[in-house]
């Protein structure tokens, strides 16, 4: 099986040694941040109410593909609120003693961030329901007849959970989160005034049509678009002047096999089988994940949202179907529908 993603320079996932780089280039305010304008105007509405009445901030829920900003918003809002931000993961937290010690070390009104939250499992996620609703934690006492049930008082907090797969969250805890928040791709230009910030950050000098054009290469995600800067970088750095032209970003980006709307290797079999295997769909994912020996959950969160988004992949009862949009991006001809109708039946 292929690695599941994390190598792609076109991943939105965040790989393991890349954390200090985000975080050097990440924003730490609300007014530095760019894009998501609705999210970011309600939640800046919301942090000030909280502030004035001296309240915790009401339990956010932040979803969306992998590499928009979920952990960088969480911190921001915490940055905000002026509290401390204690930051875990679904799968780290393994046992609910795990999250009650969590829980008990937060200062009043401080956020707990909880990325991959729908990766908890469910004794966990049982401590979080009472904690969310009454800032209160329920223990157990003992064994047998004479167990006791104890009710310890919490400090007051906001939980801020991340998750690419707000379907796969039970709906006692997506209830708890008065504030829920869908991120979306960003725009080209977004990306663009994204890149600049992160170039001027980097001491990078970027020409502007290089700018553009690694936004529009970048996914509609700022993780991409920063991490595609950084290789960027280093191509110009000991193939050119240290100058990011536009010449020098295109041949850099040819190097790195990302296409003109940032589709890399991967997507390209992706599509390939799609078109060349099975004629164009529709086709399960498992069959496809089979196909391109990658797994199913990471053509799930990582290379279909995209290839939906662009319109060529359309998700059907039946299956991944192959649209008109990305025979033409392939270069290939489109099948005509008998075609298709009779490879189904044949
Ligand atoms: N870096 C990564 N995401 C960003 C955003 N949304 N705004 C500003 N800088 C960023």
């Amino acid at each position: 099986m292929a690695e599941p993603g994390e190598l792609r320079v076109t991943s939105g996932r965040l790989a393991d040694e890349e954390g200090q780089f985000e975080m050097t280039l990440r924003p730490r305010r609300l007014t530095e941040y760019i894009g998501q304008e609705r999210v970011v105007e309600s939640l800046g509405i919301f942090i000030r109410a909280a502030v004035e009445r001296r309240e915790p901030l009401d339990h956010v829920l932040l979803y969306g593909p992998p590499g928009l900003g979920k952990t960088t918003l969480a911190h921001i809002i915490a940055g905000e609120l002026g509290v401390a931000v204690r930051a875990t993961s679904g799968p780290a937290v393994e046992r609910a003693g795990d999250l009650a010690a969590i829980l008990t070390n937060l200062g009043d009104r401080d956020v707990l961030f909880i990325d991959e939250i729908h990766r908890l499992n469910r004794t966990v996620e049982e401590i979080l329901y009472p904690a969310m609703e009454d800032f209160s934690l329920d223990i157990i006492i003992g064994k047998g007849p004479g167990a006791r049930s104890l009710r310890l008082d919490l400090p007051r907090f906001t939980l801020i959970g991340a998750t690419t797969r707000p379907g796969q969250l039970t709906s006692p805890l997506r209830d708890r989160f008065g504030v829920v928040s869908r991120l979306e791709y960003y725009s080209a230009p977004e990306l663009e005034q994204i890149i600049r910030r992160s170039a001027f950050i980097l001491d990078t000098e970027l020409a502007e049509e290089a700018g553009r054009e690694i936004a529009r290469r970048a996914r509609g995600t700022p993780r991409v678009a920063n991490r595609l800067l950084k290789r960027l970088r280093d191509f110009a750095q000991i193939r050119a002047d240290g100058a990011i032209s536009l010449p020098v970003a295109n041949d850099g980006l040819e190097l790195l096999e990302v296409d003109s709307l940032g589709l890399d290797r991967v997507d390209h079999r992706l599509l390939r089988a799609l078109a060349d295997l099975f004629g164009g769909g529709p086709v399960g994912v498992e069959t496809i994940a089979a196909a391109i020996s990658e797994e199913v959950q990471t053509i799930e969160d990582v290379y279909e949202p995209y290839l939906m988004q662009l319109g060529f992949i359309k998700r059907t009862p039946r299956g991944r179907v192959l649209a008109g949009a990305a025979y033409r991006h392939l270069g290939l001809p489109e099948p005509r529908p008998q075609a298709r109708l009779f490879e189904e039946y044949s």
